[in-house]
């Protein structure tokens, strides 16, 4: 792939509404943004008059008319994701798409297949990964610097509106646990057990998901759209100390026998990281966080998994 500079790339955001606004915004800053397609008329008319870049009412049109995109990010409803991501990929265009990569493990792997065919790169919008607090703690791990990691537990919580009419809490919410569990673990679970219930939302609403390491270890990951206050945080048990952390202060505290250690560093906003590492890929330099397309494959088929054992009361067992 040619190196290319920000000033000659050109990106479009597909679905504007309550994220998508979020990545036109990081896409200006970065000089990169070129269009935006939205089946709502009323937001690509405030875009394309606020940033002066063109507007599309559909995929069809957008691939039409701009025909020399480098990359597309697609922002729409999730159940969406494969079909708009599969159109794109087949006009030979870069494409990030929002997580989860599709509802669906089998679209997934459609996806991946469709992008390696058509030589693009294909991602997917896990942004706990470049959270500047997530980074720390992964270094903290992979030094072994307090010794094993055997625990990891989160907590996403917050009470939201009714607006996900897709899916429920797991594929919305959890996923973005499921994968930091992950990446932080380097390892793939072999057992996922949940327990997931509705109180207010069409789909589940609350979901507690166990995932099975190999050598015992584990991660829970808690999510809820109940809690009034806004909650989003991790602990990770090591042999020789426990690390907690705050996505959204991005604070780190480590514990050990000894002493607290609460480091010092500065706010970085993971959105403005995740869309520079994406553009880095799309100009043809080399990423080291970028997602894969087989890691948010992975991420779906555990949420895939967590839904049914929550339906069965059964514990699922994988071979990711
Ligand atoms: N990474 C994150 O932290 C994060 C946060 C919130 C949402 N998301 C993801 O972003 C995606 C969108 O979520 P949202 O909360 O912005 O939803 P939203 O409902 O607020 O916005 C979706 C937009 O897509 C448009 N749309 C729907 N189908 C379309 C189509 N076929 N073509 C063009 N436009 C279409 C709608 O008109 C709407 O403006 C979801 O996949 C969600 O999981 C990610």
């Amino acid at each position: 792939m040619k190196n290319l500079t920000n000033k000659s790339i050109k990106v479009a955001v597909v679905g504007t509404g309550g994220w998508g606004k979020n990545h036109v915004r990081v896409l200006n800053d970065l000089g990169v943004l070129t269009a935006v397609c939205d089946s709502d008329q009323g937001r690509i008319d405030a875009l394309s008059k606020k940033f002066k870049i063109n507007s599309y009412l559909s995929i069809d049109t957008l691939l039409e008319k701009e025909i020399d995109l480098n990359a597309c990010l697609v922002c729409t409803p999730t159940k969406t994701h494969f079909k708009v991501a599969r159109e794109i990929i087949k006009h030979k265009i870069n494409v990030f798409v929002e997580k989860p990569l599709s509802f669906s493990s089998v679209e997934c792997i459609e996806l991946t297949n469709l992008s390696k065919e058509n030589n693009v790169i294909l991602t997917s919008g896990y942004i706990e990964r470049f959270n500047p607090v997530v980074q720390d703690l992964k270094q903290i791990i992979d030094d072994n610097r307090y010794g094993e990691l055997l625990m990891m537990e989160f907590h996403r919580e917050n009470r939201m509106p009714l607006h996900i009419k897709d899916v429920g809490i797991i594929y919305d919410t959890s996923v973005h646990d499921i994968d930091t569990a992950l990446f932080i673990f380097n390892s793939k679970p072999n057992v996922v057990f949940a327990r997931a219930g509705k109180k207010f939302h069409n789909s589940e609403d609350f979901a507690t998901i166990m995932l099975g390491f190999p050598k015992n270890k584990v991660a829970i990951i808690a999510s809820n759209w109940i809690t009034p206050k806004k909650v989003r945080r991790f602990s990770a048990v090591c042999s020789e100390g426990t690390i907690t952390g705050d996505f959204i202060t991005q604070e780190i505290r480590i514990d050990d026998e000894n002493q607290t250690i609460i480091p010092r560093r500065k706010f970085k906003e993971p959105l403005t990281l995740e869309l520079e590492n994406f553009i880095k890929a799309v100009s043809g330099n080399i990423t080291k966080f970028l997602v894969t397309p087989e890691d948010a494959t992975a991420v779906t088929r555990i949420a895939e998994a967590a839904l049914i054992s929550s339906n069965t009361g059964n514990p699922v067992y994988l071979s990711l």
